[in-house]
């Protein structure tokens, strides 16, 4: 019989969608790491889960190239910021590439296309009345001589007194408030106190929109926590919109305002629509029809929560304005953490692309966050171990594993060809029958539900190869159809696994093509391969290594060793404990460390690990449980001196109060030491 492909159930019929995509646009200023490609490779899967749907989709994205922060590297680095930034979209395109991350365009806003097209929003928004002109006073840096960003002044938070806060909010009380409020401001630039000073700035009337958006945030254009988030944004009442920025800037002048500057969130989002220019010019793509009102394309941006702000209000409120569509959705997603923590430069855990590609396999990276998100913000934690763990079993167990169990005997006993038979219709009909659930499931972002239905289904084909066992029918001279059944079956399986992977693995999906002489197409997925010529089997995926994840965060330990601090040995407790984030002086004055007499040291009746101390403060005394007893004989510390924190919280313990602490260093066990002040010191005394 000859080669033939059987369908076994036709596609839904669907109209073919016009879509355009976009990620945020990463700062020119800094590398992509881990947080960036969280969201550029939640963007390709469903773009390419699009465009093999038969839609057509495209996906932009650019550097975002203006504003202080990379005017600023510049200097710093010597060169001008335009050269700066084509360096850094060059590598950031790299970057990006390497994880298999195909923008149809990756640009930069600092761009012709992007000026014009500010430039007309601007008159648009001008004619229309929504920009208005007013003298703000803004901290000036004297040294420098530059209107300072909010970024670029640090001080106490006038909320909760929290020091060393940027100028527009507080990380600790999540307050937010203009830098003329901070306390005791100064300029990071140059450290300088900043003075306050007078200047003309452009506003946008957002307030105007405020209808526009209410209505627009509940059209199902975003996530319902996010839109009732914004909700209680409205509650606090919308702002005018301060959209100019003085001399010195790196950005776009404002037309017929001479050192006037469009504040770079005014241009970034333009960059959308520039980036998107840029490319249809180049490929007869007609532009206009994805960005006039009314249009029946779809708009889609993907970006992190941090920036929902300037995406759902200013930028559909300035679409709106100056006559354009609005996004069909804006797709938020969380940060990442990393073992369970905000990423750190010193446990190596602030991961750059570049250092992860040194070590490992992007497909895994792509495999594993697509494991995890769904469509809601919460943050995405990148456990290692667990990690390790879901690659090495789902990609590499299961579904690799499938192709080479089977083709090995296609290969060397079956002339290299499938069965003409299928074997069990039932099971296959399973696999068949996935397609549009997963498809829902990617459709929706939920990828990690779509991840689950595959990997059941691997389970399924794993399960039906167990059973079977090619391995020992092959033996059997009677059952050389039955095997040749069997494998040809599991190929199949395999087939339609990846089909429905290939958004998330397109790197493991052309592997197969090649193996299997065949192309992936979701409608694809629903045919049989019987009688079909296959390859060679050529191994398709490593395991992932833990040894490979250690030299990664070695390797990112050393990125900030190199630039920063210098290089720890491996034997250093800072290697294993580095030394926790800075905290001001205020914060260490809040602990009152006094010096302690030991006159009382026992053994506590039930307690394994604690001594009872009693501790004179010079007129007090104090009774503390330490738990020091695997390293210390009560009666060798009666009548020495050591430190204390006096004004610890009392804690009621099983024995009684402990009424401060003892302060030791060391892992433990026989391994501690408590501390010992030179001679001289007297109990009470402060340490400071
Ligand atoms: O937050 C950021 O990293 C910005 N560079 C994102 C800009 S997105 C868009 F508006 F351009
Ligand atoms: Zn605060």
């Amino acid at each position: 019989m000859s080669e033939h492909l059987s369908s076994s159930a036709a596609p839904a019929s669907t109209t073919k969608r016009r879509i355009l995509v976009t990620s945020a646009l990463p700062y020119a200023n800094g590398s992509i790491h881990l947080g960036h490609l969280l969201e550029h490779i939640q963007t390709d899967i469903w773009a390419r889960f699009q465009r093999l749907r038969g839609h057509e989709c495209y996906s932009v994205c650019a550097d975002d190239a203006h504003g202080t922060p990379v005017m600023l590297k510049a200097q710093e680095l010597g060169i001008t910021p335009e050269e700066m930034v084509e360096q850094t979209r060059a590598e950031h395109h790299q970057d990006l590439q390497d994880f298999y991350v195909n923008y149809d365009n990756y640009y930069v806003t600092h761009s012709p296309e992007n000026k014009a097209l500010c430039e007309t929003i601007y008159h648009r928004l001008d004619e229309a009345g929504y920009i208005s002109k007013r003298t703000i006073n803004q901290l000036y840096d004297p040294q420098k001589q530059m209107f300072l960003p909010d970024r670029f002044v640090k001080g106490t938070c006038p909320s909760c007194s929290a020091e060393d806060q940027n100028g527009d909010s507080c990380d600790v009380c999540g307050a937010t408030y203009s830098p003329t409020e901070l306390k005791n401001p100064r300029s990071v630039v140059s450290g300088a106190t900043p003075v306050l000073k007078e200047s003309e700035h452009f506003f946008f009337d957002l307030p105007q929109f405020e209808g526009m958006l209410k209505t627009w945030i509940r059209s199902g254009a975003l996530q319902d926590e996010m839109a009732n988030k914004l909700q209680e944004w409205f509650e606090d009442g919308l702002q005018q919109w301060d959209i100019s920025r003085d001399a010195p800037y790196f950005g776009f002048e404002i037309p017929g305002a001479p050192n006037k500057f469009f504040y770079v969130w005014v241009d970034a989002p333009v960059g959308y629509m520039a980036s998107f220019k840029n490319f249809c010019d180049k490929n007869d793509v007609d532009y206009d029809s994805f960005w006039e009102k009314d249009t029946d394309t779809e708009l889609y941006h993907f970006i992190g929560k941090d920036i929902t702000y300037f995406h759902c209000l200013f930028w559909p409120a300035m679409l709106e304005g100056a006559g354009y569509r609005k996004p069909t959705g804006v797709n938020i997603h969380g940060f990442v953490t990393v073992n369970g923590a905000k990423m750190s430069k010193s446990r190596g855990t602030f991961i750059k692309g570049r250092t992860f590609l040194d070590h490992l396999d992007p497909e895994y990276l792509r495999y594993y966050f697509a494991s995890k998100l769904g469509d809601n913000v919460t943050d995405i934690d990148l456990n290692f171990a667990d990690f390790a763990q879901k690659v090495n079993s789902d990609l590499v167990g299961k579904v690799v594993n499938i192709a080479s169990r089977c083709a090995s005997f296609i290969t060397k006993r079956f002339d290299g060809k499938l069965s003409d038979n299928v074997l069990e219709p039932e099971l296959l009909a399973q696999f068949h029958g996935a397609s549009e659930t997963i498809a829902n499931f990617y459709e929706s972002r939920k990828y990690h539900q779509a991840v689950r239905e595959i990997m059941s289904l691997a389970d399924k084909a794993n399960q039906f190869i167990d059973t079977n066992a090619p391995w020992v029918t092959i033996k059997d001279e009677s059952k050389q159809q039955f095997t040749h059944d069997v494998c040809s079956l599991g190929i199949n399986m395999f087939r339609i696994l990846v089909t429905y992977l290939q958004p998330v693995l397109p790197v493991l999906a052309e592997k197969t093509e090649a193996f299997l002489n065949d192309t992936l197409s979701w409608e694809g997925a629903q045919a049989t391969l019987t009688g079909h010529a296959i390859n060679k089997f050529k191994p398709m995926m490593q395991r992932v290594e833990m040894e490979k994840i250690d030299a990664m965060v070695d390797a990112s330990k050393e990125n900030l060793a190199a630039t920063s601090t210098p290089k720890i040995s491996a034997e250093s407790p800072l290697a294993k404990d580095p030394v926790s984030d800075t905290i001001s002086f205020d914060d260490f004055a809040k602990v009152d460390l006094r010096i302690a007499r030991i006159a009382n040291a026992e053994h506590v009746e039930g307690a394994d690990k604690l001594l009872r101390l009693e501790l004179d403060l010079g007129g007090e005394t104090r009774q503390v449980f330490a738990g020091i007893k695997s390293a210390y004989a009560p009666e060798t510390l009666i009548g020495k001196h050591t430190v204390m924190v006096a004004n610890l919280a009392p804690r009621k313990m099983r024995f009684g109060l402990s009424e401060g602490m003892v302060l030791a260093a060391g892992p433990g066990g026989k391994d501690l030491y408590i501390l010992e002040p030179h001679e001289g010191a007297k109990p009470g005394m402060r340490v400071k």
